[in-house]
């Protein structure tokens, strides 16, 4: 499948129309932004990383029944998906406490959430993707009930498969961040689920592996990404 015209350009991937009309090419850039597009920079490898990462837990995600965008990878940095509608909204599900959740509620890091907790974000960079409520969904007109529904079940479903798929590899799974959209009235899985969207500890040394260390200026960005990769099963030869 060939690339045809440039659709759009978000601040880490870029989506390409197809000759298939119901089918996109998405781009892994090497661009890595935090603080809602304020911190940009440039990181080699990290579109590869990404990809090839977001390929497999994809797949891993599909297999256990939740249904996902992904289709095929077609290089290093791009993956077919299906062209999606996407809910304007961010699902986030926190295992442990970090980030946003701590600042809001005044909480110390790294405390267990028994349940997780659940959270809606408005995708909205200008204001700073605020936190949101179901009501602001449905009467913003940004999803349905349903939509909402589906999502939080999905979400959760998919902290399932990959708290053990981390857990496997000697990883704590603290938090992440999903998106959802339809075709043809069918929820997907969209967009991408990599170590720029959630948090992934060290089980034992708790050391941050995740884009924590982008945010917070501590170094070796790719090299942890590509550790969690390998830690988790994924291949990065080519
Ligand atoms: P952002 O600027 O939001 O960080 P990205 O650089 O991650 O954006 O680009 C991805 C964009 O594509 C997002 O707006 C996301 O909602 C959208 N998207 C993700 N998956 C799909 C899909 N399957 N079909 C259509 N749009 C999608
Ligand atoms: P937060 O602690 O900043 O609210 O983020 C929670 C998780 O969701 C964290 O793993 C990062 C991810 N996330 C994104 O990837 N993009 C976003 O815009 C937001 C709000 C969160």
């Amino acid at each position: 499948m060939k690339k045809i015209e440039l659709l759009s350009s978000g601040k880490a991937k870029s989506l390409y129309t197809t000759e298939n009309s119901d089918q996109l090419i998405m781009e892994y850039r090497d661009d890595t932004s935090a603080f809602d597009g304020k911190k940009i920079e440039k990181l080699a490898g990290k579109g590869t990383v990404n990809n090839r990462f977001n390929a497999h837990v994809m797949q891993q995600i599909e297999k256990s029944g939740i249904p996902t965008h992904f289709i095929d990878e077609v290089s290093e940095n791009e993956s077919l998906v299906r062209k999606l509608e996407m809910v304007p909204i961010e699902c986030v599900v926190r295992n442990i406490t970090a980030g946003s959740i701590c600042k809001r509620l005044g909480l110390e890091e790294g405390m267990e959430l028994n349940p997780p907790t659940f959270e809606f974000f408005y995708k909205d960079d200008e204001l700073g993707d605020p936190m949101v409520n179901e009501f602001h969904i449905i009467s913003f007109n940004w999803g349905t009930e349903e939509d909402i529904e589906e999502m939080r079940e999905l979400t959760f479903k998919v902290n399932d498969v990959l708290k053990k798929m981390f857990a496997d590899g000697g990883l704590l799974l603290v938090d992440f961040k999903l998106e959802f959209g339809r075709q043809d009235g069918k929820m997907y899985l969209g967009d991408e689920m990599t170590p720029d969207g959630c948090r992934v500890w060290d089980a034992e040394t708790r050391k941050k592996l995740d884009k924590d260390r982008f945010r917070q200026g501590l170094g070796d960005v790719i090299e942890s990404y590509q550790e969690i990769a390998s830690r988790i099963g994924v291949s990065l030869e080519n």
